[in-house]
């Protein structure tokens, strides 16, 4: 029945699993296979073509594996390949977003940050959805170049990426903002190292529970959602760094992590 069938996700590399635990914590008899294109990573400094590209093979590898849906759990390929895709495709697709509106909504200060790759800041998907929610709030953009590549190569927690930090989030330290928006899905393994670089005021928010109950609502009104009793099982897929893949989702009994030339 299709509705058994796995939901993919794929994304520039391990960042998505940041996404892809919500949905499995929401959705716990969901099966899933999980794209992680760590070769290709970042993402976020290619052009929108060359994502759109990436995008595609991607889609078309789940696609035979037969995935009834495909969340894109990367910043970078929503805003720039999503409307691609959906137009291309008939496959239901979930992306992900800044989490620019609650951010906007609750701030006190009126002044939020975001800190998202060069490939999303620059997108018009992201143009128009900060155009939308922040008219009336100061907004500080920062882009995260290179914290990609130390998460890819299991150096979250290195002083290499206390420095780089140091640096990026600089133009934030005296700019009043009460809000950190993380625009990109690798972000959240590194919140508790930006809390420790912030003031204590500013809340740090990502989409990764917005985009779990996203996915819940589209299964249930496409009549896709799993009703099996039985607990999901779920499929990963590295095509460069299968071990750091392992660390950050930590020992599933119920999951796979493999190394694959996709
Ligand atoms: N996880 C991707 C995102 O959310 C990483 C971007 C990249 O590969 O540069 O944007």
């Amino acid at each position: 029945m299709l509705s058994k069938a796995p939901i993919g996700f794929f994304d520039s590399g391990v960042g998505g699993t940041s996404v892809w635990k919500e949905v499995v914590q929401l959705l716990p008899h969901e099966n899933t296979i999980y794209l992680a294109d760590s070769r290709n990573a970042p993402y976020g400094i290619k052009s929108t073509q060359e994502i759109i590209e990436l995008s595609i093979k991607n889609t078309e590898y789940l696609l035979q594996q037969g995935c009834k849906l495909i969340a894109v759990p990367c910043n970078t390929a929503t805003t720039n390949a999503i409307d691609y895709l959906r137009a291309n495709y008939k496959v239901p697709f979930i992306g992900i977003e800044p989490a620019i509106k609650p951010a906007a909504l609750n701030s006190d200060t009126k002044k939020i940050g975001i800190l998202a790759t060069k490939g999303t800041l620059s997108s018009q998907l992201f143009k128009t959805t900060q155009e939308k929610f922040t008219r009336d709030i100061d907004t500080v953009e920062v882009t995260g170049t290179g914290i990609v590549e130390l998460i890819e190569s299991g150096k979250k927690d290195s002083d290499e990426m206390t420095q780089l930090l140091v640096e990026i989030i600089n133009p934030l330290l005296s700019s009043g903002i009460d809000y950190l928006v993380l625009g990109c899905s690798h972000y959240p393994y590194i919140k508790e190292n930006l809390q420790e670089l912030l003031p204590n005021n500013v809340k740090i928010i990502d989409s990764g529970v917005a985009v779990a109950r996203q996915t819940l609502a589209i299964l249930q009104d496409s009549k896709l959602l799993n009703t099996s009793k039985e607990i999901g099982q779920h499929q990963l897929y590295s095509n460069a760094n299968p071990t750091v893949l392992q660390e950050l989702i930590g020992n599933m009994k119920n999951a796979t992590v493999e190394s694959l030339n996709f």
